[in-house]
């Protein structure tokens, strides 16, 4: 049995560090550029592999030198990737983000072969997502892509963890099948308008779309957990913010880790919160995710 599988997004990041943003018509000089690995999916599941889970990955690259780097890179990682396809009518999906000096990111997204997999090709995977016991998907691949390999791995006893990141419709049967279903702040507004104002209720409101289990997450302030019992926050030690990029994925990946271990979401959640904020100290996406020593070294010190 896979103890995670996922479905996502393969991206080439090019990172600039900027002094601050440009406004709309305005040029900014003096940007530093660097490369790294990336792609929600791709850090999702090197996150959860960094921290002991067996992984296997679904996803496309390009037929590019970036897409051969990219695959090389998440199989250095632990990361299984018989399930990871070249297709030549694409480039390599990639990401342009610019980090301030507050270590606040912002990302444009150019999907290439990342949105070259449906349900067809989903389906090809099935044995494979038979044995999954944790699915974790993000929506930077097609939602029907994601719906079909939901329902293979739940259909199967498995247990789908769905991060809506980005923002993005979706079918009510997903958010249904989802346990948990994770969003971030500008997530939980997207789903819920004016009811998300106060995080902590907005976890609950989104148990109304039917997931079992929601999170919320809030960066610097943890990330809220409600099931249908009760809803509980969580809260994430002090650190030095360097870049906050992929802090979320540390989390999924965390989160995926632990459930497939059989942690209970109130055990699984403060332990991802750790890797969130462990990942924040550190440049860029897949080079700040925890070992389970840095997870361990920086609850003691809180503790
Ligand atoms: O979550 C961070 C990731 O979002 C980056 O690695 C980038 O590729 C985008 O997918």
């Amino acid at each position: 049995m896979t103890g995670v599988f996922v479905v996502g997004s393969i991206n080439q990041d090019f990172v600039l560090k900027v002094e601050r943003r440009p406004e709309p018509g305005e040029t900014v000089t003096g940007a530093e550029l660097a490369l790294y690995p990336g792609g929600k999916g791709a850090n999702q599941a090197i996150a959860a592999a960094r921290l002991g889970a067996e992984v296997a990955m679904l996803g496309r690259v390009g037929e590019d030198s970036f897409g051969k780097e990219l695959v090389e890179n998440l199989r250095d990682n632990g990361v299984e990737t018989g399930r990871v396809e070249t297709v030549s009518d694409a480039p390599t999906g990639s990401a342009f983000i610019t980090v301030t000096p507050d270590g606040e990111n912002a990302i444009v997204v150019s999907p290439g072969a990342n949105r070259r997999f449906g349900p067809d090709e989903v389906a090809t995977a099935s044995e494979d997502l038979e044995r999954a016991r944790v699915l974790v998907a993000q929506l930077e691949v097609e939602v029907e892509a994601v719906e079909t390999a939901a329902r293979i791995v739940t259909g199967n006893g498995g247990r789908f963890v769905l991060n809506l990141a980005p923002s993005h419709e979706v079918p009510g049967e997903l958010l249904r099948l989802s346990d948990p279903l994770v969003v971030n702040e500008h997530e939980a507004a997207f789903l819920l308008g004016e009811d998300a104002r106060d995080p902590e209720e907005s976890a609950g409101k989104l148990l109304d779309l039917g997931p079992p289990s929601a999170i919320v997450t809030l960066g610097a302030a943890g990330a809220i957990l409600a099931t249908g019992e009760s809803s509980r926050h969580f809260p994430a030690p002090e650190v030095q913010v360097v870049d906050t990029t992929g802090a979320g994925d540390a989390f999924m990946g965390a989160l995926a880790a632990k459930l497939a271990e059989g942690a209970l979401l109130e055990e699984a959640v403060p332990y991802s919160v750790i890797a969130g904020a462990v990942a924040v100290t550190r440049e860029g996406a897949q080079g700040s995710l925890p070992t389970p020593e840095d997870v361990e070294k920086l609850s003691s010190e809180r503790s």
